[in-house]
């Protein structure tokens, strides 16, 4: 089976990171978001992928190329103007053959059986066969209404509070049949979830949804994005090898210092230092070239490459971007930086900030 995965979106509940960043190349324990994507599509034999691309293409074509260091084929449609999650998937569609095709949303990070799921469509015939999960609060997603029997007979986007009749939503990944391909106009804005599913639900075309248990998270803010960095770190997604949830792990050439105290879940990336009496507890993920200067305290967050956390500053529960210099005694609570964000001295940022790339605050 072949795949098209959506990254052309703006992402921008997960500003100010993906001003400069993707979406879809937000570090996740130091590796591109994507590169977790690509390689679990693989497992499941689908090796051959096209990106449909909008916003930032470029940096997401370097990172990938043609796909030939993860073993996979990847090319890239890259669309003169956003086109909508149904014109993206129309405009990538192009020289996809006859079969059925496997469609994701690009920030969806789940260990879903797509083998099994390929098998369900085949089963039941389906025009498109739509994963299941469950949330706790579906009126950020797309509400999915069922027979007993899987069939969709619903499909709410966004649904208000007092539209809600179920905790299953779509999680982003659906196989289609490609005439369903006809029904979306060319170059065209078009949504599959509010124009597509619901038409074809009119028009009484078999829609089915494909029920999943496992690990499933959408990166769209930035809780929800530190929030699968230390599922990760912490061990809780089965399948991606972190088991133990107070390792800690410290990349080529990085140093520490003696007195300095770590408790796990912690990953250091290649080439930082980490200053005398600082303390670094988990789960907390750091990029490669940072420093944490003496007696900083650093917990819950993570930090991308090149950041200096500086002399008993501290950095608790938040996100900062590449380059950020955060000078000695700095207070930061809960706030997400862009890249190259300065923070002066002794400054103490307001809980719950979030900074544009290359601002200085104090
Ligand atoms: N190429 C391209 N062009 N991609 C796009 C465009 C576009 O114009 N618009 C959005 N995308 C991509 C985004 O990059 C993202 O990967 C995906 O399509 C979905 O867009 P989001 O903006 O993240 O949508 P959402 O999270 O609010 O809702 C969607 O995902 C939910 C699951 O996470 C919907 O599909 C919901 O129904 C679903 O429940
Ligand atoms: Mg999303």
């Amino acid at each position: 089976m072949k795949g098209i995965i959506l990254v052309g979106g703006m992402g921008t509940r997960l500003r100010p990171l993906t001003w400069d960043t993707p979406k879809s190349l937000v570090p996740v324990l130091n590796k591109p978001f994507l590169e977790y994507v690509l390689r679990h599509l693989k497992k499941h034999g689908v090796d051959e992928v096209i990106l449909a691309l909008s916003n930032l293409a470029s940096p997401i074509q370097e990172c990938f190329g043609d796909g030939h260091d993860l073993e996979m084929k990847i090319s890239y449609v890259v669309e003169k103007s956003a086109l909508g999650t149904g014109g993206a998937i129309k405009n990538a569609a192009g020289d996809l053959s006859g079969d059925s095709f496997l469609v994701l949303n690009g920030d969806i990070f789940s260990d879903f059986d797509y083998t099994d799921m390929l098998k369900f469509h085949r089963q039941h015939r389906s025009s498109a066969t739509i994963a299941l999960t469950p949330v706790d609060d579906p009126t950020l997603y797309g509400l999915i209404e069922t027979t007993d029997s899987l069939r969709v007979t619903r499909f709410l986007e966004k649904p208000k509070a007092q539209e809600v009749t179920t905790n299953l939503i779509n999680a982003g990944a659906y196989i289609l049949e490609p005439d369903l391909l006809d029904i979306i106009p060319s170059e065209t804005e078009y949504s599959v979830e509010r124009q597509l599913f619901p038409s074809m639900l009119k028009a009484g075309s078999s829609v089915y949804a494909f029920p999943s248990s496992g690990y499933w998270i959408d990166i769209g803010s930035p809780e929800k994005y530190s929030r699968l960095n230390f599922d990760l770190l912490c061990g809780n997604v089965a399948s991606y090898g972190f088991q133990n949830n107070c390792d800690i792990i410290v990349g080529y050439n990085s140093q520490i210092h003696p007195t300095a105290r770590l408790e796990g879940p912690v990953l250091l990336g290649e080439n930082c230092v980490v200053g005398s009496n600082v303390t670094i507890k988990g789960p907390t993920v750091i990029g490669s070239r940072c420093r944490i200067e003496e007696e900083a305290f650093v917990s819950t967050s993570v930090i991308w490459q090149g950041v200096t956390v500086g002399r008993g500053c501290r950095f608790v529960s938040g996100i900062a971007a590449d380059d950020c210099a955060l000078q000695q005694g700095c207070e930061i609570e809960q706030a997400v930086l862009g890249n190259n964000v300065t923070i002066l001295k002794n400054y103490k940022l307001a809980s719950g900030t979030k900074v544009e790339p290359r601002q200085t605050i104090g």
